[in-house]
């Protein structure tokens, strides 16, 4: 038995989805702690291509419990969604998923809200104005959305709210707020039989002995805290967050284990110091099919940085890494990999405070020899040719972290588990 939290080491997108779904087989549940709808999370099953959002990636395994844990906003619309399209494809979503009653609730003014005020390229889902309300205690929950006349009342206060700065803004046309209370009256009735206090569920169910997947949503240098603020998410996608969003004791975690890309993504605003605006970042967007699974747009492509992934380990506390998407730098003659930053001529080690601080640095690289032949769907390790290999004893050993998982492809099999690894022990 063990419970395993498995996160993004760096801008989200690292193939959270596909690393969650292929190992979640020995763990009886798998729960999400933080974000919203803002994540998209793809598991590739044969020619089957499916998009989680806010349900985890667990979902799609026949009898496996999923949770959405108190840590999440959620969108009961995007929600349904969701749950009616696993529902066709035959998954059974109702038995399977529990809702946590102190989740929060987010509503279409969120939207409303964050298109008006958005400067850092969000996801567009109003997920930063949820979170907005949770802070500020007007948020309302969903053990609020299920008691009818507390949700009236509460739901007034908050619209009555959200009219002020709508009309400031001249955009209270868009809000009908009495379609909104009566369309969330009628999501309450369809949620209701799923939601129930989570943290217990969760923490009875490791007390007697079942395990437990935590799947972080985003990265970490998305973290609100620890992040490259203020262009981050506005959760705790980190460790730490896997406690304070399910109620799950840190006592009672035994693994973390991080994914990241053998190179480097992010989409929206903010620093990337090892961005490759050249032809090369093109090649890379191109063969990683590297456009955003929420909201399409390109993303923003560049090389591994030893930094960062370094710092997220320690964050962490990473125990192990994955590295996945090894395949798309096949046919590179040489991968420049940043193996620290320089300020002038001064070395700096540690990761920045600010954007500013952070942007203003510049990447020094080391330049690997590529392999410049194919190891898409490599199951072995011993058949990947020497200079991935190098490739990867280099990454582990500049990151200080083992490299216990290596994917080489979007499908199940395409995935190498170094068996003699602390990963290897814990997932085979
Ligand atoms: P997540 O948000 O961390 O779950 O990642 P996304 O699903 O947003 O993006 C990862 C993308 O890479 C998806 O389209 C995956 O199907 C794909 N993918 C995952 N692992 C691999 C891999 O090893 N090689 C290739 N070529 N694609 C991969
Ligand atoms: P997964 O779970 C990559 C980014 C957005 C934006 C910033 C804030 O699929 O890895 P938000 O809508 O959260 O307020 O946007 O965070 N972002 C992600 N980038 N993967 C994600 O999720 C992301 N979720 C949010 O692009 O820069
Ligand atoms: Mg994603």
């Amino acid at each position: 038995m063990s419970n395993v939290i498995i996160l993004g080491a760096q801008w989200g997108d690292e193939g959270k989805g596909k690393i969650v779904d292929l190992f979640c087989g020995r763990f009886e549940f798998v729960a999400r702690y933080q974000g919203g709808h803002n994540a998209g999370h793809t598991v590739q099953i044969g020619d089957k291509k499916f998009i989680l959002k806010l349900i985890p990636s667990g979902i799609l395994h026949p009898g496996k419990r999923a949770v959405i844990g108190n840590g999440l906003v959620v969108d009961p619309a995007a929600l349904l969604n969701e749950m009616q399209s696993l529902t066709a494809v035959g998954v059974n979503v109702a038995a399977q998923l529990s809702i946590s009653n102190r989740a929060h609730v987010l509503f279409p003014f969120h939207r409303t809200m964050e298109h008006m005020l958005d400067a850092i390229g969000t996801t567009s889902r109003g997920i930063g104005p949820c979170y907005e309300d949770k802070a500020g205690r007007r948020g309302i929950r969903m053990a609020d959305l299920l008691d009818r006349e507390r949700f009236g009342a509460q739901f007034d206060a908050l619209a009555a709210d959200k009219g002020i700065v709508a009309r400031a803004f001249g955009v209270a046309d868009e809000l009908d707020l009495e379609r909104i209370r009566a369309e969330y009256e009628g999501f309450a009735e369809q949620i209701r039989p799923m939601v129930c206090d989570t943290a217990r569920l969760l923490n009875e169910a490791i007390r007697a002995g079942k395990s437990v997947m935590f799947e972080g949503a985003q990265g970490t240098m998305l973290d609100l805290d620890h992040g490259t603020f203020p262009f981050v998410t506005s959760s705790s996608a980190s460790a730490g967050g896997a406690c304070t969003g399910t109620g799950v004791a840190p006592t009672r975690i035994h693994a973390i284990v991080g994914v990241a890309k053998a190179y480097t993504t992010r989409v929206g605003g903010g620093p990337f110091p090892t961005e490759a605006l050249d032809a090369m970042g093109d090649q890379i967007r191109q063969r990683g099919h590297e456009f955003g699974s929420v909201t399409g747009r390109p993303r923003r492509c560049g090389w591994f940085d030893i930094p960062q992934v370094r710092y997220a380990a320690m964050l962490n506390g990473l125990d192990s890494l994955v590295i996945t998407k090894l395949d798309v730098l096949d046919q590179l003659e040489k991968i420049p990999v940043c193996t620290t930053y320089r300020s002038g001529r001064h070395e700096v080690t540690d990761m920045p405070a600010t954007a500013a601080g952070l942007e203003a640095l510049e990447p020094v690289y080391e330049c690997l020899p590529g392999w410049r032949t194919s190891t898409q769907g490599v199951s072995r390790y011993e058949e990947l040719p020497l200079q991935a290999r190098d490739y990867l004893a280099y990454l582990e050993n500049r990151t200080g972290v083992e490299v216990g998982c290596i994917s080489t492809g979007p499908e199940r099999n395409q995935t190498i588990v170094r068996r003699e690894s602390r990963f290897g022990k814990l997932f085979t």
